[in-house]
C-alpha cells in the first residue's frame, strides 16, 4: 500500500480576540523605551478573522481587509499581521508567500489590540497552511517579538501580564462578564499615550516598586471578583494608569465614562490606551441598557456589546 502525503491546505482560517485590561498598572520608562507592566487581560467576543491562502513562489505577502473601519488598515508591511508572516517564515526558514484576508471584528487603534489579535491569528493560520506545526510555547515566543500584546492574543480568556506585557499566566475566573465598549471613529496611538503618561508622572510611573517586583498585590481584589464570578466586586475593582494619559489628550471621554456610570454600569475605564471606553453590565439585557444610552447621548461614534472570557487565536473549520 502507497502511503500519500496530504495536500497541504489551500486555506486555513483563523480568529483571534481583542481584549480590555481590567487592570493596568504602570512603571517607569526604561531604557529600552518601553513600560514595565503588570496587567490582567481579559478576552472579549469580539473577534479579528485572518485567512490564509496559498501563494506562488516568490508571491511574498499580500493583504486585503474587510469589516468595520477597513479602510482604516495598512496594506502593507506595517501591518502587524504581515510581519507576523515574515517572521514566522523566518523562524523557520520559508519564503513568506500568503495571500492574507483581514476581516476585522475589533475597533481599529482603539486600545483593543485588534492589530495584535491579527498577528496572532496570522501566526496560527501561516503555520497551519506552511505545515510548519510550530508548538504554541514557540509560536508565542515570535508572538512576543511582534508586539507586547501578541502573546495575550494566542493565549485568550483572562491572564495576568507582566514585562511589556507578553509575560503570561493565566488566571482563573468564573462565569461570564457582560461588557460595552463605546468605540471612537479616531484611535489614539499607544506610544503617544505611553507619551502623556511619562508627562504626567515626569518619567516616574505609577509605581516604581513594579521595576524590581511586579506583585499583584494592589489587584487581589479584582483577582478575587475573577474567581467569584462577581461583575459588581470586579466593576469596583477596574484600574486603568493609563486613563488620565488618555483623557489627557480626549477629554471628551470623561462624559462617556460619566454616561455609562449614569446608566448603571458596574464599573467604567478607559480601554487599555484608548481611545474606547468599556464599561461593565450586570447582564446582556443591562449591556443593552448602557450601549442605548450611550447612543442616545452621542457619546461614542459606535457601541458594541459583548462578553468575556473569550477563547485564544483558533483554526475555523
Ligand atoms: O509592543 P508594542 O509594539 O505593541 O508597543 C507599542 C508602543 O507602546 C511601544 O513602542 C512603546 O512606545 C509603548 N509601550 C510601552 N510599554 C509597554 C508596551 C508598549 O511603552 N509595556
Amino acid at each position: 500500500m502507497t502511503h500519500l502525503a496530504a495536500a497541504p491546505p489551500p486555506s486555513v482560517r483563523v480568529r483571534a480576540p481583542g481584549k480590555v485590561n481590567l487592570s493596568l498598572r504602570v512603571g517607569p520608562v526604561q531604557d529600552d523605551g518601553y513600560h514595565p507592566l503588570v496587567t490582567i487581560f481579559q478576552a472579549v467576543a469580539l473577534y479579528e478573522e485572518v485567512t490564509a491562502r496559498q501563494a506562488p513562489g516568490g508571491a511574498g505577502v499580500s493583504i486585503a481587509v474587510d469589516g468595520p473601519q477597513a479602510d482604516r488598515v495598512p496594506l502593507d508591511g506595517s501591518n502587524l499581521a504581515w510581519r507576523a508572516a515574515e517572521a514566522l517564515a523566518d523562524h523557520v526558514g520559508l519564503e513568506p508567500d500568503v495571500a492574507l484576508h483581514l476581516t476585522k471584528g475589533v475597533p481599529v487603534a482603539g486600545g483593543m489590540a485588534g492589530g495584535s489579535a491579527d498577528a496572532a491569528a496570522a501566526l496560527v493560520a501561516c503555520d497551519a497552511l506552511w505545515e510548519t506545526g510550530l508548538p504554541r510555547a514557540e509560536l508565542g515566543s515570535i508572538a512576543a517579538g511582534l508586539g507586547s500584546d501578541v502573546p495575550f492574543a494566542l493565549l485568550g480568556h483572562t491572564a495576568v501580564g507582566t514585562g511589556r506585557g507578553h509575560l503570561l499566566t493565566p488566571a482563573m475566573t468564573r462565569g461570564e462578564f457582560h461588557w460595552v465598549f463605546a468605540v471612537q471613529d479616531e484611535g489614539l496611538s499607544t506610544p503617544a499615550v505611553f507619551g502623556r503618561f511619562d508627562e504626567l508622572t515626569a518619567g516616574g510611573g505609577s509605581g516604581a516598586a513594579l521595576v524590581d517586583d511586579p506583585g499583584l498585590a494592589e489587584d487581589t481584589g479584582l483577582m478575587q471578583a475573577l474567581r467569584a464570578g462577581d461583575p459588581h466586586a470586579l466593576g469596583a475593582a477596574l484600574h486603568n494608569d493609563l486613563q488620565d494619559a488618555a483623557l489627557s489628550l480626549r477629554p471628551e471621554l470623561e462624559r462617556t465614562l460619566d454616561v455609562a456610570r449614569e446608566a448603571g454600569a458596574l464599573g467604567t475605564l478607559v480601554s487599555g490606551s484608548g481611545p474606547t471606553v468599556a464599561a461593565l453590565a450586570r447582564s446582556r439585557q443591562h449591556a443593552l441598557a448602557v450601549a442605548a444610552t450611550w447612543t442616545a447621548e452621542g457619546a461614542a461614534d459606535s457601541v458594541w456589546c459583548t462578553s468575556g472570557p473569550a477563547s485564544g487565536a483558533r483554526t475555523l473549520p
